[in-house]
């Protein structure tokens, strides 16, 4: 388990071979075992394997083309609509409505993708996650069939590795961890903590020559600027997101 965990990659180029509906079927099996709040399960998972769906989910996920290399994307939503529906027909009182209980399924969904995603691993078939769903939360509602109650949070595409790519750099230990409190680093602390991060993403990304030349040109010259420009995570694009968000969550009925 520990050598599993640390030789994890994405992977984001896969072979034609397709992913055998009983292996598919253990994983998210193993899935279900995952920690879940109250033991309530308040997540669900689309399984897209139909081209034409993948297709309009990889115009929804801006274009990323693992999409459609992949034979499998697994959509995990925070779902308490079927916790809900449940009540409902018991006639009992009703809850979940509500943020806390978009948060409970959200952790919910998480937990049990990690473990899906390690399980996939252990069976020599690579995964890549997509930050993008958050991005894409009302398209995916809709492409999806989400009822009110129902929200994804994350999505994984899942096949067989087309390539085998070094691992990543992370950052250290002790940036990450505080034992019993948090310590907060004085800026020479964070300078030489993040010395290997800046170098090594840094030279990461001028490895791909139109990227290098479109930093370049936008005279981006670290990986701070690059991280909060246009081309990733700008506070414009984080204020959109943010406000899309809110505004769905409350149409689905997960807001307060
Ligand atoms: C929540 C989440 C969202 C991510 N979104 C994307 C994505 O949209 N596209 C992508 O190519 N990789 C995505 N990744 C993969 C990360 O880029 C990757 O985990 C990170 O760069 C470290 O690389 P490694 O997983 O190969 O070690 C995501 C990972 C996580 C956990």
């Amino acid at each position: 388990m520990l050598d599993l965990a640390n030789s994890h990659r994405s992977i984001r180029s896969y072979t034609s071979q397709n992913i055998d509906d009983s292996l598919l079927n253990d994983l998210l099996t193993a899935g279900l075992r995952s920690s879940s709040s109250g033991n309530m399960q308040t997540w669900s998972v689309v399984v897209t394997r139909d081209p034409d769906r993948k297709r309009q989910l990889y115009e929804a996920h801006r274009k990323q083309g693992m999409i459609l290399e992949a034979p499998v994307v697994l959509t995990f939503c925070a779902d308490v609509f079927r916790m809900r529906e449940w009540i409902r027909i018991n006639e009992s009182k009703q809850s979940f409505d509500d943020l806390l209980g978009f948060l409970t399924g959200a952790v919910d969904a998480v937990v049990a993708a990690q473990t899906i995603c390690l399980a996939a691993e252990s069976v020599g078939l690579g995964i890549c996650y997509m930050g993008t769903t958050w991005w894409a939360a009302d398209q995916l509602i809709e492409l999806l069939e989400l009822p009110k109650g129902v929200f994804p949070v994350t999505s994984v595409v899942m096949g067989y590795p087309a390539e085998d790519p070094p691992l990543r750099d992370r950052l250290p230990l002790e940036l990450l961890v505080h034992r019993e409190t948090y310590k907060q680093l004085t800026d020479e602390e964070i300078r030489r903590l993040h010395a290997e991060r800046e170098e090594k993403a840094w030279a990461r990304y001028n490895s791909f020559e139109s990227l290098r030349q479109r930093l370049a040109e936008a005279g981006i010259i670290r990986v701070t600027d690059f991280y909060t420009s246009k081309f990733k995570y700008s506070k414009e694009l984080h204020r959109e997101v943010s406000e899309m968000l809110i505004k769905t969550l409350r149409a689905q009925g997960l807001w307060l």
